[in-house]
């Protein structure tokens, strides 16, 4: 008969309706002539009650875990201390289970083939089973809710989203990461970064960001690098050093707030990482030759294992324990020219550093990098050269300080590290749907 049909977070109150709910099997409980069904949709969890002779079908007595099914009933309120979602309980007067949505049960069956592979491999190779468990579904619905924020805060400050692409001639952040392939005869390589693409779009649209892929050819092994991440970048047009910081924790809050305001998110960070406050503003600013002295007087090594001195790159692991004892969001800025990108303007006051920024996180270490960009024609080809890049495939990233420079700079957020911030997730490899790293291109 008539039917409304219904989400498991959706609300019911037209009393009487029938309603039609689709879903699969995450829990069920057999009680005498009773039949429990935990029923999850992808938007939440719905308790279905079967009884009477629907509980007594050969469906039902064989009914096994993340078995689909379509079920017809009525909405009943229960009492707040039954434990129901939304304290209600579909009762069942129907339900259609064809054949082929029945999932494997005994040897087969989900839980027990996730539960045998004890080995993170054999987790990862399974990923497209184990994404279905709360804890991991729950980190890709933040993920969704975050993009959908970016997206948001973004438009809010009216700068404009763009989509550079993904298959490039230049390099940005050094040859050691670049994955090269045969482009119709000619090498191209996968995007490392947007950030020179976004540059030339200043002129006509203002300021710019875009969501896109980036590719880097990590060759180790650790729980934040991963060879395709989701990139966050964005690129704002006659700033100076100051307004880029203050513009970066602006919009990590916003983005915050944006993503907190929502309920069913709030409730999944909630409980992923129930101590987590959104960080005060400003956040602390710390130029890198303290940090250097820093790690001198609390005895961190640099990666040979001697005292840190000036123009030592901060490797992952002291970069970690220093965020990790400082306990909030840390602006590291102004790292000497050697160690960064060869496109980084030099800090006026003193010609050793540059105007660069690298945010880091508790748990996680750098989430952002950003600077000043080079906007002087002849110092950046100049940059280019040190560097050791053929100008040539640069002709349009240098044309931008022939027609109309201007003061600007911009950042990349790894979307992957932010959310194993957010979510207190060990490694980013469980920050995306299915990871890519060195070793790993499947699922
Ligand atoms: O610091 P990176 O290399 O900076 C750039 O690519 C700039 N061109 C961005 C810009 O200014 N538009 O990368 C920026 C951020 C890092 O802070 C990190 O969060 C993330 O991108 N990232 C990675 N995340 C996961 N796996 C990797 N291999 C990553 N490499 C960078
Ligand atoms: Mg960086």
């Amino acid at each position: 008969g008539d039917h409304i049909k219904l989400r498991a977070t959706d609300s019911a109150d037209s009393k009487g309706t029938r309603v039609r709910v689709l879903g699969r099997v995450h829990r069920e409980r057999k009680q005498k002539d009773v039949l429990f069904v935990t029923l999850r949709d992808g938007y939440g969890f719905m308790q279905v009650v079967i009884s009477g002779k629907l509980a007594k079908t050969y469906e039902a007595l064989t009914l096994t875990r993340e078995t689909s099914m379509e079920i017809f009933g009525e909405m009943r309120k229960v009492p707040a201390g039954a434990q129901a979602p939304l304290d209600r309980e579909l009762h069942a007067d129907f339900y259609k289970i064809p054949k082929h949505w029945r999932a494997a049960g005994g040897e087969n069956a989900i839980t027990n083939r996730v539960q045998a592979s004890a080995e993170h491999a054999t987790l990862l190779d399974l990923r497209h089973l184990t994404l279905r468990g709360e804890n991991a579904s729950a980190v890709l619905l933040v993920r969704d809710a975050m993009e959908f924020a970016f997206n948001q805060a973004y438009h809010e400050a009216r700068i404009r989203k763009v989509s550079p692409p993904a298959l490039v001639q230049t390099q940005v952040e050094g040859g050691a990461t670049l994955f090269k392939f045969d482009y119709y005869g000619s090498d191209a390589f996968l995007t490392q970064s947007s950030q020179l693409y976004l540059e030339t779009c200043l002129p006509s649209m203002g300021s710019v960001y875009c969501i896109e892929k980036s590719f880097r050819a990590e060759k180790s092994l650790t729980r934040r690098h991963l060879s395709e991440f989701t990139h966050i970048e964005a690129e704002l047009d006659f700033i100076d050093f100051d307004d880029l910081l203050t513009h970066l924790e602006f919009l990590i809050c916003r983005v915050l707030e944006i993503v907190l305001g929502d309920p069913v998110t709030a409730g999944y960070i909630k409980k992923l990482n129930p101590e987590f406050k959104v960080p005060e503003r400003p956040f602390m600013r710390m130029k890198y030759s303290d940090a250097i002295k820093w790690l001198i007087d609390h005895d961190i090594p640099n990666e040979e294992g001697n005292p840190h001195d000036f123009g030592d790159d901060i490797a992952e692991a002291a970069e970690r324990r220093m965020t990790d004892i400082i306990n909030k969001p840390i602006f590291l800025t102004h790292f000497p020219a050697h160690i960064k990108a060869f496109y980084m303007k030099k800090d006026p006051e003193d010609g050793r550093v540059t105007e660069s920024v690298d945010c880091l996180m508790p748990g996680v270490g750098e989430i952002v990098g950003g600077s000043m960009r080079i906007d002087d024609y002849d110092e950046l080809l100049a940059a280019c050269q040190r560097e050791g890049l053929d100008p040539e495939p640069y002709y349009w990233y240098l044309d931008q300080r022939r027609y109309g420079s201007s003061p600007h700079g911009g950042y990349g957020i790894g979307l992957e590290r932010l959310l194993a911030w957010l979510c207190k997730q060990h490694t980013v490899r469980d920050c995306c749907l299915y990871p890519r790293y060195m070793g790993r291109c499947k699922p």
